[in-house]
């Protein structure tokens, strides 16, 4: 049932291609345009949506924190993102025009499932964005969009994770186009970019050698750091959490811009350090702020494992390790990005001879509070 791989989490890491794909399956029209057949909130509620709370536990509320980037640069709707057992417990602020998006791989996480009901309680919409169908948060919800992952048994999130930002990008497209803003002419082409994913995430998966090879030879290491900037910043999130669940080992993600706030005083020479280069087209300059950033812990000797876009001569000059992800929009990144960083984790948990896809202390679902 491991289809030739020997663990469920290896398997589920190559199948992320399929995991996209079918999830922007049957998303479009002929004409490009993005139809939401089952969507049961209305079109008129969805147009008068002024804020979205998006709530989810772990690596769900890191594709979360990727919507927030994409839906807010796409809507113009202010996107908040809570972990659920937080927003459930802090008196939050819903009206019926806010919209509560919750994000589930299991449909049954009890943090999640409570935030939703409270959701409802406050007068919200709320929308389920899940991997299983006929669970307990979907049922719970006034509307549901399903990510097509099929099922994840590896306690680690790795192709739900990608199908939820999936999901979610698809979710910001649909409310851009249905509210027509300046963004509405743009959704098409994005979605045709988000179709190439696929296709990208494959040549990506034939490439992860070098990966493997850095992941082995660090079976020893005691602390890894994460660095990453607007999208990347929860890439590096994941990236550390992915580590702390298969491989036992401290690890932190970091935003690039926080490093002189505070974290640059842990590099010490030898010091790992994971950095998610932003593409050199994403806007603000954040691609030259991230490589001054790896330029600064390089020269207090850190070893900088990059990755970076196809093409992108910059980072060279100052990484130990360049690992190539294919080139895409710079909000589309983290689809691509985040994939050498569960290959690590993997092979690192598996240099350790440790249970990949049990790991100690861990459930798959966490149905209590
Ligand atoms: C955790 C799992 O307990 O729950 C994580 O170990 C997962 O992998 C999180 O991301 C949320 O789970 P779900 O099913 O709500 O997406």
């Amino acid at each position: 049932e491991k289809g030739g791989y020997s663990t469920f989490m290896e398997k589920e890491i190559y199948e992320q291609p399929h995991a996209v794909g079918d999830t922007l399956l049957g998303r479009t029209d002929d004409t490009g345009r993005l139809v939401l057949d089952d969507m049961s909130i209305s079109e008129e509620q969805l147009r008068d949506v002024d804020r979205i709370i998006i709530v989810a536990c772990g690596t769900a509320a890191y594709a979360g924190m990727v919507a927030k980037y994409a839906i807010e640069h796409w809507t113009r709707i202010p996107v908040e993102v809570s972990l659920a057992h937080e927003f459930r417990y802090s008196d939050p602020i819903a009206s019926e025009r806010t919209l509560v998006v919750s994000i589930s791989q299991s449909g049954e996480t009890m943090d999640t499932l409570m935030a939703v009901k409270h959701a409802h309680e406050l007068g919200a919409m709320t929308l389920s964005i899940c991997n299983t169908h006929g669970s307990t948060i979907p049922r719970e919800s006034d509307a549901v969009l399903y990510t097509h992952a099929g099922p994840e048994i590896a306690v680690a999130s790795t192709k739900a994770f990608l199908a939820q930002i999936t999901a979610c990008y698809i979710l910001g497209l649909y409310l851009a186009q249905l509210r027509g803003g300046t963004f509405a002419d743009d959704a098409q082409a994005v979605m045709k970019e988000l179709h190439e994913i696929p296709a990208k995430l494959e040549e990506l998966l034939g490439n992860m050698d070098r990966v493997s090879e850095i992941a082995r030879f660090m079976a020893d290491t005691r602390s890894v750091l994460f660095l990453g900037r607007n999208v990347g910043f929860p890439v590096a999130l994941e990236g550390a959490l992915k580590l702390k669940e298969l491989a036992y080992i401290h690890a932190e993600g970091f935003a690039a811009g926080e490093l002189k706030h505070g974290p640059i005083a842990l590099i010490e020479p030898g010091q790992p350090v994971f950095i998610v280069v932003p593409g050199p087209g994403t806007p603000h300059e954040l691609h030259k702020k991230v490589v001054s950033n790896i330029q600064e812990i390089r020269a207090r000797g850190a070893r900088t494992l990059v990755i970076a876009e196809d093409g992108d001569e910059d980072v060279v000059p100052f990484a130990d390790e360049v690992i190539r992800v294919p080139k895409t929009a710079p909000l589309l990144a983290p689809l691509l990005s985040v994939v050498p960083l569960q290959v690590f984790a993997l092979q690192l948990s598996t240099a350790k001879g440790l249970d990949v896809d049990q790991p100690r202390n861990l459930a798959k679902s966490v149905t209590v509070e």
